[in-house]
């Protein structure tokens, strides 16, 4: 009997919020194109169902403690994920692939940190497609990382941060995507399963634009035998609102609708990152002193070994005469958009990167760990959108950064840069776009597995 094909796709994005939100979005683009949608998510970090009544959904039991189940030390998480995953998301697939009640599945869409999906997805004999879900500039990185370790780059030397490395201009040696841990071998092994698993699948999609990227791209083409399908900006096309797991603060927007036109800096470093007491009262009071309208985003968790606010002293908001104004989490796209934004404090995750360059709006940098080092290099070195916090974070350098960006010529050019880049992820997503040819093609791919 011929095997049933069909328009059916299954992703399986890793339970991150970085990753959810690109992974449910690139589900709602390939269900406008026509494919039936059925997401594979852990209980762990599951987003709400109900905002998509029209995917299917399937959870796995990873079995994560209260303990484990915490981003607190990524490293640790993503190995204990990649563990407890492997036979709950085996059953679930295989399931999911003999359930004659729904249309066939024509192939797997897995997040690329994910790479123990591709020998499952082997022993199932079903297609597998890769979502990595950073920037291709950053994974062309992690793809040298063999090369890397042979000239001796590896394990990193305090003494040598500021050299540069010469085999991947303008990077220098503290922009590698490395994250602080007692097992950089293990790390290492990570980084390398995640590449090898991505250059063994049938293809990978990127949420990027070739304007944006495209030597990466075209470096990364040559190196992968596989096809490659930019076909970002995906949050243009979907929200990330409905795969939030926190809950956004609208106060954000309506404070915003007070403050002048591009007077306000937006300040937020994700869903992981995380910073000391020290860090935070320096960020306070570099946003204090600089004297500019700031909304902070402090998501319990952020500040180690604190609840929320309490390392701040007494009075410190009211004291800034409605100059300020913090929440624990922020519709981050809505703000972004908001003509009284005027810069983003970034820690420079992929997507807030993408959504700070589609809306036009200058960053400054602060990476804290893997890719988010090299997006940081790319903003303020090579597409020059941004300043990068380069002595350590102190209030009189922030105080200077952030002036210089908001008021000083030197802003004022890194502003029409990104103005420019903007223009070109618009450019993209156009019917002859570069992004929306590539989406037509992955559509053709798709329907062409075996
Ligand atoms: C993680 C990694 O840290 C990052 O390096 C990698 O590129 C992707 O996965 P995260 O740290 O959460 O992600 O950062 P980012 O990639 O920027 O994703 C955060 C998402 O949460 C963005 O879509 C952003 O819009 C959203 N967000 C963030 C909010 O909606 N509100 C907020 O207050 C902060």
């Amino acid at each position: 009997m011929e095997p049933r094909k069909g328009r059916r796709l299954a992703l399986f994005p890793l339970p991150l919020q970085g990753h959810i939100n690109p992974m449910l979005q690139l589900a709602s683009i390939l269900h406008s194109k026509g494919f039936s949608i059925t997401i594979i998510h852990t209980n762990f970090n599951s987003p709400n169902p109900s905002n998509y009544p029209h995917f299917t959904f399937h959870f796995i039991n990873e079995n994560l403690s209260e303990c484990e189940a915490t981003t607190t030390d990524i490293f640790a998480l993503l190995k204990l994920l990649t563990i407890r995953c492997v036979e709950p998301f085996r059953e679930c697939l295989s399931k999911v692939l003999s359930d004659m009640s729904e249309e066939p599945i024509a192939c797997l869409i897995s997040d690329a940190v994910f790479p123990f999906t591709q020998a499952v997805a082997d022993s199932l004999k079903v297609p597998r497609m890769v979502l990595r879900t950073g920037g291709a500039s950053s994974f062309l990185v992690m793809a040298a990382f063999p090369f890397l370790r042979q000239r001796g780059y590896f394990p990193i030397q305090d003494s040598k941060l500021e050299e540069p490395v010469a085999e991947l201009v303008p990077l220098k040696v503290k922009d590698l995507p490395v994250i602080n841990t007692s097992e950089p071998e293990s790390f290492h092994q990570v980084v390398d399963g995640m590449v090898n698993g991505t250059k063994a699948s049938s293809g990978v999609i990127w949420n990027t634009f070739e304007d944006l990227e495209q030597p990466a791209i075209a470096a990364l083409r040559h190196q992968f035998s596989i096809p490659i399908f930019p076909i970002g900006p995906f949050h243009k096309c979907y929200s990330s609102s409905s795969s939030s797991l926190f809950t956004e603060d609208r106060s954000s927007i309506s404070w915003l609708d007070k403050r002048a036109p591009k007077s306000v800096i937006y300040v937020s470093f994700g869903s992981i990152a995380a910073i000391n007491e020290t860090e935070f009262l320096e960020i306070a009071w570099g946003l204090a002193n600089s004297k500019q309208h700031f909304l902070l985003v402090v998501r319990p968790g952020l500040v180690l070994g604190t609840e929320w606010l309490e390392p701040l002293p007494n009075g410190f908001i009211e004291n800034l005469d409605g100059r300020g104004h913090i929440v624990k989490w922020a519709p981050q796209t809505e703000v972004l958009v908001h003509s009284a934004c005027g810069a983003f404090w970034t820690h420079n995750g992929w997507n807030s990167t993408l959504e700070s360059i589609c809306e036009g709006v200058p960053m400054i940098c602060m990476p804290c760990f893997t890719d988010q080092k090299v997006n940081a290099r790319y903003v303020s070195d090579v597409w020059r959108v941004g300043l990068q916090l380069e002595k350590g974070l102190k209030r009189g350098e922030i105080e200077r950064t952030i002036r210089s960006l908001m008021v000083e010529k030197e802003g004022e050019e890194i502003r029409h840069r990104v103005l420019q880049l903007k223009d070109k992820a618009n450019m993209c997503l156009r019917q002859d776009g570069t992004s929306c040819q590539s989406l037509e093609s992955l559509v053709t791919h798709i329907l062409s597995l075996e």
